[in-house]
C-alpha cells in the first residue's frame, strides 16, 4: 500500500487503503464522526466505507446535492447548523466522502468551524483522487466566481481507494483525466509520453499514484501558492473563466472539461509568447483534442471572459499573470499576458477545434 508521509499528514493509496483508515480511526480518539457526502456517494460509496470501518456506523451523515452548485455559502451554513445542532466540538472529525465538490466544501467548512477541526478526505471521483483531495486548498464559489472564498487547510489524512471508481460515470472519469494530463504537461515529460503512448485507458491506480506524487512534491516546495505551485494553475486562468461563465446555465461544464479548453487556449498563449515551439503547440493540440471531447467556444467573445480573468486570484486589476508551458513537462509562471493575446488564442482554438 503506497503511503506518502509528511510531518503533518499522510496520503494512503491502493485498494487496501480503507484498512489503514480503520487503524487511523482506532489510533486517534475523536469525540464524534460526521460523514459529508452527496446522493451518489451516499448510495455507491458509503456502504463500502461502513463495511470497512464499522465504527463509522454511528457517524452522523450529512448529505448535500451533487454538483458544483453545492459549493455555496448557503450549503456551508446548513452544514455548520447541523454540526452545531449535533454539538460537534473541537475534537469532532469530518470525513469527506466524495468528489472534489465534497472535499473542497467539507475542507472549507471544517477549517473554520470552531476555528478549525480535523477532517480527512476519502476521494471517490478520479478528479478528487488525482488532484482535489491533496494539497490543502479548500473553498466555495461566491458571487459567481469559482473558489472565491477559501482557506489553505490540510486534511489530517487522505485515503485513496481506486475501487470507488467502478461506479463513476464515464463523463466524470474523463473530467478527472484532464487534471492528470495537466500534471504530466507541467511536471513530467516521461509521464506525458506514457499518456500519449498508452492512451487514457490505463490502470487508474497507477495514474492516480503518479499524479498524487507529482502534485505532492510541488505542494511541499510551495504550500501557499507563492511560487512554483502556480504551475499547477496551467489551463486554469482561462479554464476557470470559462467554467464561471457557464456556471449554473444549461451549458454548464465540468471543471476538467473547462480546464482542457483552458490548457489548449493557454498553450497558444505560450506559443505567442515564444515560450513554446510550433512543434509542441501542434503536439499538445493533437493529443488533447484526440483524447477529450472538446467543442469550440463559438458563442462567447473574449470580452465575456475578461471580467472572470481579472477576478482570478493570480491577477491584479492592471496585470494578467499566467502559468504557461515551455514544453511538455516544463512550465513557468507569472508570465504577463494581454487581452489581445487572449483574443488571438481563443480565435486559434475556435479555428482548430471541430
Ligand atoms: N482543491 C483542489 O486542489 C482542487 C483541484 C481540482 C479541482 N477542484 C475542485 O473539484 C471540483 C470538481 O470535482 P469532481 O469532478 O470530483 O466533482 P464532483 O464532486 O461533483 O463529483 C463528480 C460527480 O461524480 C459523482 N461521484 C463521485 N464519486 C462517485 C462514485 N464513486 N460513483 C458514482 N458517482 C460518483 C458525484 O456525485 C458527482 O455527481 C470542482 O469544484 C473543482 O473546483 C479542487
Amino acid at each position: 500500500m503506497p503511503t506518502i508521509k509528511t510531518k503533518h499528514y499522510s496520503i494512503v493509496t491502493g485498494t487496501n487503503s480503507l484498512s489503514s483508515l480503520k487503524s487511523f480511526l482506532s489510533k486517534n480518539k475523536f469525540s464524534a464522526y460526521f460523514i459529508l457526502c452527496d446522493e451518489n456517494t451516499l448510495l455507491y460509496c458509503l456502504p463500502t466505507l461502513i463495511f470497512a470501518c464499522p465504527v463509522l456506523g454511528k457517524a452522523e451523515v450529512i448529505e448535500i446535492e451533487s454538483g458544483e452548485e453545492s459549493k455555496s455559502l448557503e450549503i456551508c451554513a446548513n452544514i455548520w447548523e447541523t454540526l452545531t445542532e449535533n454539538k460537534a466540538d473541537k475534537n469532532a472529525l469530518i470525513i469527506n466522502l466524495g468528489g472534489g465538490v465534497v472535499s473542497d466544501l467539507g475542507g472549507f467548512v471544517s477549517s473554520v468551524y470552531k476555528r478549525g477541526i480535523d477532517f480527512i478526505n476519502i476521494p471517490t471521483s478520479l478528479l478528487a483522487m488525482a488532484d482535489a483531495s491533496v494539497g490543502g486548498k479548500t473553498g466555495i464559489d461566491f458571487a459567481g466566481l469559482k473558489n472565491n472564498i477559501g482557506t489553505f487547510a490540510q486534511a489530517k489524512s487522505v485515503f485513496v481507494d481506486p475501487s470507488f471508481l467502478a461506479t463513476l460515470p464515464e463523463r466524470h472519469y474523463m473530467n478527472g483525466l484532464a487534471e492528470i494530463y495537466k500534471i504530466a504537461l507541467v511536471a513530467d515529460a516521461s509521464f506525458w509520453k506514457q499518456l500519449q503512448k498508452a492512451g487514457p485507458n490505463q490502470n487508474a491506480e497507477k495514474l492516480v499514484s503518479k499524479s498524487i506524487s507529482l502534485k505532492h512534491a510541488i505542494v511541499l516546495k510551495d504550500p501557499f501558492d507563492k511560487g512554483i505551485r502556480k504551475i499547477l494553475n496551467f489551463g486554469h486562468s482561462i479554464g476557470h473563466a470559462i467554467e464561471s461563465y457557464f456556471l449554473g446555465s444549461e451549458q454548464a461544464l465540468l471543471h476538467g472539461e473547462a480546464v482542457v479548453m483552458g490548457m489548449l487556449i493557454e498553450t497558444h498563449l505560450a506559443f505567442q509568447k515564444k515560450l513554446l515551439s510550433k512543434e509542441h503547440l501542434v503536439e499538445i493540440y493533437n493529443e488533447l483534442s484526440f483524447v477529450f471531447d472538446v467543442k469550440p467556444l463559438t458563442t462567447i467573445n473574449v470580452s465575456d471572459l475578461m471580467p472572470f480573468i481579472y477576478n482570478d486570484k493570480k491577477n491584479s486589476k492592471t496585470q494578467l499573470l499566467f502559468s504557461l508551458i515551455k514544453k511538455p513537462g516544463a512550465c513557468t509562471f507569472d508570465v504577463p499576458v494581454t487581452e489581445k493575446q487572449i483574443e488571438k488564442a481563443l480565435a486559434f482554438f475556435n479555428a482548430h477545434i471541430q
